[in-house]
């Protein structure tokens, strides 16, 4: 049996390039490996490394958690739980620091942009986030770590620090292997085909929320910015803006992008969009039928404290044995 883990920050509303890059896709792993563990939690600890509103954290860490059990995920086959409510999360990503060297660090690929970005006032977490980043998937001895490309290097920090402390002492954490989704797993804003969708973005035309209104969504779909070839066909070097709503098209229906393509082959981009309004209003609108009832059932509490148990049990003898391996306290 195989331990799958990963997590999400609470950051921003969810939109549906989370859904389909993250959400859904963690969903279909789970009901594609029946056998195997799932260990699921939101990453509020990872949130605070950037200013946060209190009322909004509080909020959209419970969204997102509501959100996964709409879109399908079994919270019987998942310890789905919040990353602060276990504090072993902490204690290890502190103990990971003193194996973790400023040079790996300073070389994340997330931390730099934000330096060159010249962000004035970053904190010491953002910069130290990686190890905690490590401790949250090496004390659950997880074997897979799925996430997005932008995580990778995370994953093989992870990896190059559980090495270094197994060869200190000896083979106590399970270095862990990354799921990166294949390409095209990324959604592209609807106004900048360019950049990818996101939460951050300035111009709302640009994202769909999860919880947009279903008339706001197939407008912004319809006013999605195209070209002027007026042919229906996947060519992201030419026609990004379509070559995205395939994508979108292809996910949502199951259907694969050449089929799509035959099906509007003697059609134009007006009835295209209109279809993709449909169908992506659809969808959007199963998973918020689906989220009110997870929300209004007032089960969520009770999947949290389960999730809270379980991880804390798995957490604490972890870490209390990795203090033991390092000599702390008095236990041997
Ligand atoms: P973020 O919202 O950037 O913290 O990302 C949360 C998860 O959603 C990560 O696994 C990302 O890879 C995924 N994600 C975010 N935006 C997109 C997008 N536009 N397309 C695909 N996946 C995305
Ligand atoms: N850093 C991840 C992100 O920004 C979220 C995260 C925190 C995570 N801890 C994790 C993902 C452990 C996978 C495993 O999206």
């Amino acid at each position: 049996m195989k331990r799958i883990l990963s997590g999400i920050k609470p950051t921003g509303e969810l939109t549906l390039g989370n859904y389909i890059g993250a959400i859904k896709r963690f969903v279909e792993l789970q009901q594609s490996m029946p056998e195997d563990e799932f260990y699921l939690f939101i990453a509020d600890l990872h949130a605070i490394t950037v200013p946060q509103d209190t009322t909004e954290l509080r909020r959209r860490t419970r969204d997102i958690a509501a959100m996964y059990i709409a879109a399908g995920l079994d919270p019987e086959r998942t310890v789905l739980f919040i990353q602060s409510e276990v504090k072993e999360h902490a204690e290890l990503g502190y103990l990971l620091q003193c194996y973790t060297h400023m040079g790996e660090l300073e070389r994340m690929t997330q931390y730099k942009d934000k330096i060159k970005k010249g962000e004035s006032n970053l904190t010491s977490a953002l910069f130290t986030y990686p190890a905690l980043m490590a401790a949250d998937i090496l004390i659950y001895d997880a074997d897979y770590v799925p996430v997005g490309d932008d995580q990778k290097q995370h994953v093989e920090l992870t990896r190059d620090i559980a090495t270094r402390f197994n060869n200190r002492y000896r083979d106590f954490f399970r270095v862990p292997e990354p799921i990166i989704p294949k390409v095209g797993a990324r959604i592209m804003d609807l106004q900048d085909p360019s950049k990818k969708m996101s939460k951050s973005d300035d111009n709302s035309k640009g994202y769909i929320a999860l919880l947009d209104d279903l008339q706001v969504i197939k407008k912004k779909i319809k006013s999605a910015v195209t070209d002027s070839l007026g042919i229906v066909q996947y060519d992201p070097d030419n026609q990004p803006g379509i070559a995205n709503l395939l994508s979108i098209y292809s996910v949502l229906s199951e259907k694969s992008i050449d089929d799509i393509v035959l099906d509007y082959a003697s059609k134009g981009y007006a009835d295209f969009k209109n279809d993709l309004a449909e169908l992506v209003a659809e969808k959007i609108g199963e998973l918020q039928k689906k989220y009110n009832e997870v929300i209004q059932s007032g089960t969520l509490d009770s999947i949290l404290d389960k999730g809270k148990e379980t991880a804390s049990r798995v957490a604490y003898r972890k870490v209390e044995k990795c203090k033991q391996i390092i000599g702390l306290g008095r236990k041997r």
